[in-house]
């Protein structure tokens, strides 16, 4: 598989190019970012904590930036369905897409809602830029709290996604608004630091992962322009190349339910010490929320023990479907993305990570294998047309052997304000949305 599939990674995921420096602007071209707590792309991090101190809440300004005249602040409900629509719709129009036009991210009502509302979510994170004279929505950005360990600290700092302004009004500057707006509001409760993914190369990315894609559905993927059939390959091979057993194979797995959620809990947590980038889920409504399925949105599932009944692995994936433009015979493309998962076979002597004399952790690759494996049967039985992750946590035991192929977009993390050493890849754990 390769091409557009590859291309619309990229370009969704590299609107300014990639890691390998294609696009990278010099500080001072960053007219915005060179004011901002952030490393310079050149800084050699050895420590860690924060660029800028915190400034007592009560001295936060208590006014919104300044917006040009034209337009107005607003902050979106997602319980109101009007509210929900509106942002739906701004995305589904004007969110992330190739540059060819083709494919454009298609996020649903139901993802948003939840991605924008875990516990502890607030309203005035939920900001909405409005023409004044018509009330049209026409920009983007929210904020969610989140418990982010970097290396051996745990900060509360909010997550920043979402941001979107309308194609017509690009290039206005509007960005950086939001973006101090959404940091003042961070600020007014009591949050300095942040979290957030681009594609684009802003100084300076903690980390870079790069994106892979597993087909499901070569023949739609072909037909939609999303992959080629590979020189001197039939469809039809590629149709059996791709091929996935109409069954799962472990013995025990199950989709994740609420009397498991605490269980998956201490698993999660457990698994997640492997990385030095990555979400505590501090109480059991963290886990209920971001990882207990939902529906149409995530679906999880565990291995439950035949002889034990102890949950011993669990493994999700999400839906994102991207709209397909102006193709006539597919509107949309459905895609499934890897999630979290964990396995308590890391507590086996010969999977430590640390050790570089080790050999591979070998049961742990297997045993990865095996839920990936089992993940993608049960995605192609949903109707899913491919299922793309990205090269980070314990992805590298499997993305091969499980016949992901290698896009080459790249995700790159950021933190707002928390100097922190680069993190490689393979020991990044946070996935965002
Ligand atoms: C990303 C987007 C909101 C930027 O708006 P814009 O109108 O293109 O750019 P503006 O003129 O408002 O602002 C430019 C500034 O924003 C910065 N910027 C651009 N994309 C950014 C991003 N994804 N995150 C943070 N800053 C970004 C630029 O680097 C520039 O700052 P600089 O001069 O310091 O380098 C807009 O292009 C968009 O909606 N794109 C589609 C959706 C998308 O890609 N969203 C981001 C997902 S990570």
């Amino acid at each position: 598989m390769r091409a557009k599939l590859e291309a619309l990674m990229r370009s969704m995921n590299l609107q300014e190019g990639s890691s390998s420096g294609k696009g990278k602007k010099d500080m001072k071209d960053h007219k915005f970012w060179s004011t901002q707590p952030v490393p310079k792309h050149d800084e050699q991090i050895t420590t860690m904590g924060p660029i800028e101190p915190s400034i007592p809440v009560d001295q936060v300004s208590k006014v919104p930036a300044p917006l040009p005249k034209e337009f107005e602040w607003c902050e979106l409900d997602m319980n109101v369905e009007k509210d929900a629509k509106e942002l739906y719709d701004l995305l589904t129009l004007n969110y992330i897409e190739d540059d060819d036009e083709q494919f454009r991210f298609d996020y649903s009502i139901s993802f948003l809602k939840w991605a924008l509302q875990p516990p502890n979510w607030r309203k005035e994170w939920l900001v909405g830029v409005r023409v004044a004279s018509n009330k049209k929505l026409v920009a983007f950005i929210s904020a969610i709290p989140i418990q982010l360990r970097t290396f051996d600290q745990s900060t509360l700092m909010t997550d920043i996604n979402f941001l979107n302004v309308h194609k017509k009004l690009r290039s206005k500057r509007l960005a950086p608004v939001m973006i101090r707006e959404i940091t003042r509001r961070s600020h007014i409760n009591g949050i300095f630091q942040a979290v957030y993914t681009a594609g684009a190369i802003l100084p300076k990315p903690i980390s870079t992962c790069q994106y892979f894609h597993r087909s499901l559905n070569p023949k739609k993927l072909v037909e939609c322009g999303f992959s080629r059939i590979p020189h001197k390959w039939t469809l039809a091979r590629m149709i059996k190349h791709f091929k996935v057993p109409e069954k799962t194979s472990i013995p025990g797995f199950r989709e994740m339910q609420q009397k498991d959620v605490p269980e998956v809990r201490v698993l999660v947590n457990k698994y997640m010490e492997r990385f030095d980038f990555a979400p505590v889920f501090e109480t059991d409504q963290d886990v209920e929320h971001w990882i207990l399925p939902h529906k149409e949105v995530v679906w999880s599932y565990v291995v439950e023990d035949p002889k034990t009944n102890k949950i011993t692995d669990m493994i999700s994936f999400y839906s994102l479907p991207s709209s397909v433009i102006g193709n006539p015979k597919h509107k949309t493309l459905n895609a499934a993305y890897l999630y979290y998962y964990a396995t308590d076979v890391i507590n086996a002597t010969d999977n430590s990570k640390d050790d570089d004399d080790q050999e591979p952790p070998k049961l742990l690759g297997k045993r990865l294998n095996d839920l990936v494996g089992d993940v993608l049967v049960m995605a192609k039985r949903l109707n899913f047309d491919v299922m793309n992750g990205l090269q980070l946590m314990d992805n590298g035991l499997f993305l091969q052997q499980q016949k992901f192929g290698a896009g080459d977009g790249y995700l790159n993390y950021y933190l707002y304000n928390w100097r922190c050493p680069d993190v490689d890849d393979s020991k990044v754990g946070l996935v965002m949305l």
